[in-house]
């Protein structure tokens, strides 16, 4: 069974070695950036939160997630700022499990009215992945990635 736990001294390079393949490595940071990136949170329209884990099955680790809280923010107050699954335990059912996770998470906080994602006009296994949870795409383009939001309060 799939389960997300914390990154820790004891598994954080078991999770900075989890890859996406060649072709994917445009769609999302390495998991060391990430990681990094984590411990100062992140500037965009304000001060956003990042918070890491990692996605594992049977003791395995099997990808990576992070997500943004900003409670100030007018229009979303969480974002789904990466998300991967190591080349070889992809399509599998994980990235969807991980992406349930977090909107369970969401869904439990009345302060998070809406969501934000985003993602490479191209990647279209993110797209049909986000559509299927019911992000709907805003028409912007942000750091050159089509963004979309999921209402949730
Ligand atoms: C996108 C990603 C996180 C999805 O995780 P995953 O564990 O491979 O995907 P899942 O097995 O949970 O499948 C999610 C959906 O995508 C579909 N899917 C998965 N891999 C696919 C593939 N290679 N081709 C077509 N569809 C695919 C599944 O059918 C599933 O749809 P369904 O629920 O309608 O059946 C993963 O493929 C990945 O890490 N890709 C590279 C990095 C990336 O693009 N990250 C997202 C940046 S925004």
């Amino acid at each position: 069974m799939p389960e997300i736990r914390n990154i820790t001294i004891k598994n954080w390079q078991d999770i900075i070695d989890l890859k996406v393949r060649e072709d994917q490595k445009t769609f999302v940071a390495s998991n060391l950036y990430s990681i990094a990136q984590s411990k100062f949170g992140d500037e965009y329209e304000g001060h956003w939160d990042l918070y890491p884990f990692a996605i594992y099955d049977d003791d395995k680790p099997v990808g990576f997630l992070m997500y943004a809280l900003n409670f100030e923010h007018p229009t979303h107050q969480a974002f789904i700022q990466r998300l991967m699954v190591d080349e070889n335990f992809q399509g599998k059912g994980y990235g969807k499990f991980g992406m349930n996770w977090m909107l369970d998470l969401f869904r439990a906080d009345e302060r998070i009215k809406m969501v934000g994602i985003s993602y490479e006009p191209h990647n279209e296994v993110a797209r049909k992945l986000y559509a299927g949870l019911g992000f709907v795409e805003t028409g912007r383009i942000v750091d050159e990635e089509t963004e979309a939001m999921l209402k949730l309060h």
